[in-house]
C-alpha cells in the first residue's frame, strides 16, 4: 500500500486540507482518510475552497533567506516527571519550522494532559495502538514513518528496556519498532535507575543501534533530597540537537574569510528633503550577504536604503549617499572578497540646497550633477589593501553583454555578474534575476573575457551559486585572480 506524505502535498491541497481538518475538529490525516472514505461511498464533500482560492497576498515575500525545508518529527512523551517539559520542546520545535505530532503514553497521560499537548502541538495526540480511528489502515506505521525523525522525550527507563528488546506491546513502542527514521532519546530518570546494570546494559545496546542520546544532564532530581545524573536535557538542548539530526550543519567554505558587500540603491540629496534615487530594492545584495555568513564569512554589508531587515549574523552599516558608502566601504577593508552590487548612483547634485527649493517668479531651479565616486573602480585600482576578489555588477537595460564587457574592462575588478534589469524583465524589485558571469580566462589580468550565463533564478538562489564560485576560488590557491 503506498504511504502519502501530506506535508509534500501542493501548497493549495495542503492549504484546502488543514481548513477542512480545522472546521471538522480532525488531524489532517484523519480528514485525508474521510475523504478517502467519502469518495468510495459516493458521498464526498464538494471542494469548495479549490474553487475559490484565496486571491494572492500583496504582501512582500517574507525575506526565506537561507531559510531551511520545513521537517516533521514524531514526539513521543513518555511517563515521568519530565513530561512537562516536553510541552516547552513542542514549542521550540514548531519555532524552527518543523511539524510536531505527538504520542502519549499510558504513564505519559498520569503527568500532561492529551488535551494540552494538542492545543500546543495543533495536531490531535495520539495514545492507544488499538484505536479504530486511526488503525483502520496500520496507523502506527504512518506514526513510524510520515515523519523525518523519532524523539522520546522523556525517554523513560522503562521506554529504554523496551525499544533496545524490541518490544511492541503499546503505541509508543510499535512506532519505535516499525520506524525507518532516526531516532532521538531524551532520558529522564532517577539517578539510581540511571546507573542501574540494567539501564547500562539497555543505553550501550541502543548506542550500538545507532540510536542518538542527548543528556541525561545531572543536577537536582524531582525527589527531595535527590541529586546527580538523571535530568532530562533542557527543551533547547533537545531541539538543538533534534535540528542538527534532521539538517546537518552546512559545509563553511568561507569559514576565516572576511566579506565586504555593498546593496540597495543611493539617495543623492537635491535639498534637505529631496532627492536623486533608483529602483534597485536591495535583495541581490541582501541575499549574497545571507548566502556568503551561511558559508561561514564574516561578512560586512555595506547598504543604502532599503526596506529590507538586517540579514542574521552579518555587520550592516546603513549610510544614504554614494560618498557615504565609499567611505564605509574603504573603513571596512582589508577584505578577502569585495562584492558591489549596490547601484550606486553616477551622479549627485553639485548645487545641494541648504534649505527645501522653493518655486519662485526666477523659475525652475537648475540642478548642477557631478560625477560620483567610482567605488568599483576605486577599490579595483587599489595598490596596497585591494581585496583578491573584486566583484562588481552591471546592471544594463540594453546590449548587456557588450556594455558589461566594456564596464569589466574600464573597472579592473576580477569578475561582473551583469544582469539585465529593463523594466520587462521585472528584475529590480523583483525576486528573480537572470545573471552572467564575466570572468577572465585563466585568471589572466588581461586574458580573454569568458562569459557564463546562468539560467533564470531566485535571488537567493544566484547568491548560493555566486558564493559557491567564490568559494571555489577562495579554497583553490593555484585559481586565485590575478590582482
Ligand atoms: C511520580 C512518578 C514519577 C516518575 N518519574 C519517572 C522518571 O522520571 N523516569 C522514569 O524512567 N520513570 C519514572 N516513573 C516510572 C514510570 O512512570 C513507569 O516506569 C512507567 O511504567 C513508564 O511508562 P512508559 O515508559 O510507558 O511511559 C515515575 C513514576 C511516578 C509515579
Amino acid at each position: 500500500m503506498a504511504s502519502l506524505t501530506i506535508r509534500k502535498l501542493d501548497d493549495a491541497v495542503k492549504t484546502y486540507l488543514r481548513l477542512r481538518s480545522a472546521r471538522n475538529r480532525r488531524s489532517v490525516e484523519e480528514e485525508v482518510r474521510v475523504i478517502l472514505r467519502e469518495l468510495i461511498e459516493g458521498r464526498e464533500e464538494p471542494l469548495t475552497p479549490f474553487s475559490a482560492p484565496p486571491a494572492p497576498s500583496t504582501a512582500p515575500t517574507p525575506q526565506r533567506t537561507g531559510a531551511l525545508p520545513e521537517a516533521s518529527v514524531t514526539l513521543i512523551i513518555g511517563g515521568g516527571i519530565a513530561a512537562y517539559k516536553s510541552l516547552d520542546l513542542i514549542r521550540r520545535l514548531k519555532e524552527r519550522r518543523i511539524e510536531v505530532r505527538c504520542v502519549l503514553t499510558k504513564a505519559a497521560q498520569q503527568f500532561v494532559t492529551p488535551l494540552a499537548v494538542s492545543a500546543l502541538s495543533h495536531e490531535r495526540v495520539y495514545t492507544d495502538l488499538f484505536d479504530p480511528q486511526s488503525e483502520f489502515d496500520a496507523g502506527h506505521i504512518r506514526l513510524a514513518r510520515d515523519c523525518d525523525l523519532i524523539v522520546v522525550a522523556p525517554a523513560t527507563a522503562d521506554l529504554l528496556a523496551k525499544i533496545s528488546n524490541g518490544h511492541a506491546d503499546d503505541l509508543a513502542s510499535a512506532i519505535l519498532l516499525a520506524t525507518n527514521r532516526k531516532i532521538l532519546l531524551a532520558p529522564a530518570m532517577n539517578p539510581l535507575m540511571w546507573s542501574n546494570a540494567a539501564t547500562r546494559r539497555n543505553v550501550a545496546q541502543l548506542q550500538r543501534d545507532g540510536v542518538a542520546l542527548i543528556g541525561p544532564n545531572s543536577g537536582e532530581m524531582a525527589e527531595a533530597g535527590e541529586a546527580g545524573v538523571g535530568r532530562m536535557s533542557e527543551a533547547i538542548e533537545i531541539a538543538n540537537a533534534a535540528e542538527r539530526l534532521l539538517r546537518p550543519p552546512m559545509p563553511k567554505p568561507l569559514a576565516g574569510k572576511r566579506v565586504l558587500i555593498t546593496a540597495g540603491p543611493t539617495h543623492e540629496p537635491i535639498d534637505p528633503v529631496r532627492y536623486i534615487a533608483n529602483r534597485s530594492s536591495g535583495k541581490q545584495g541582501f541575499a549574497i550577504a545571507a548566502a556568503a555568513q551561511a558559508a561561514g564569512a564574516d561578512v560586512m554589508l555595506v547598504s543604502g536604503p532599503v526596506d529590507l531587515d538586517d540579514p542574521a549574523g552579518v555587520t550592516v552599516k546603513h549610510v544614504e549617499s554614494a560618498r557615504q558608502m565609499l567611505e564605509q566601504v574603504q573603513a571596512a577593508l582589508p577584505a578577502d572578497v569585495a562584492i558591489f552590487a549596490a547601484a550606486v548612483a553616477d551622479w549627485r547634485v553639485a548645487n545641494e540646497g541648504e534649505q527645501k527649493l522653493k518655486k519662485t517668479a526666477a523659475g525652475m531651479p537648475q540642478l548642477q550633477l557631478v560625477e560620483n565616486p567610482d567605488i568599483l573602480a576605486t577599490i579595483s585600482k587599489l595598490t596596497d589593501k585591494r581585496p583578491p576578489l573584486v566583484i562588481g555588477f552591471a546592471a544594463e537595460t540594453e546590449h548587456l553583454i557588450e556594455n558589461a564587457k566594456a564596464k569589466f574592462a574600464r573597472k579592473g575588478c576580477d569578475w561582473i555578474v551583469a544582469n539585465d534589469v529593463s523594466p520587462a524583465t521585472g528584475v529590480m524589485g523583483g525576486d528573480r534575476n537572470t545573471v552572467h558571469l564575466l570572468s577572465r580566462k585563466n585568471g589572466a589580468k588581461d586574458g580573454e573575457i569568458a562569459v557564463d550565463s546562468w539560467p533564470v533564478m531566485t535571488k537567493e538562489q544566484v547568491a548560493i551559486e555566486l558564493v559557491a564560485h567564490i568559494a571555489r576560488i577562495a579554497t583553490d590557491k593555484s585559481r586565485e585572480p590575478a590582482s
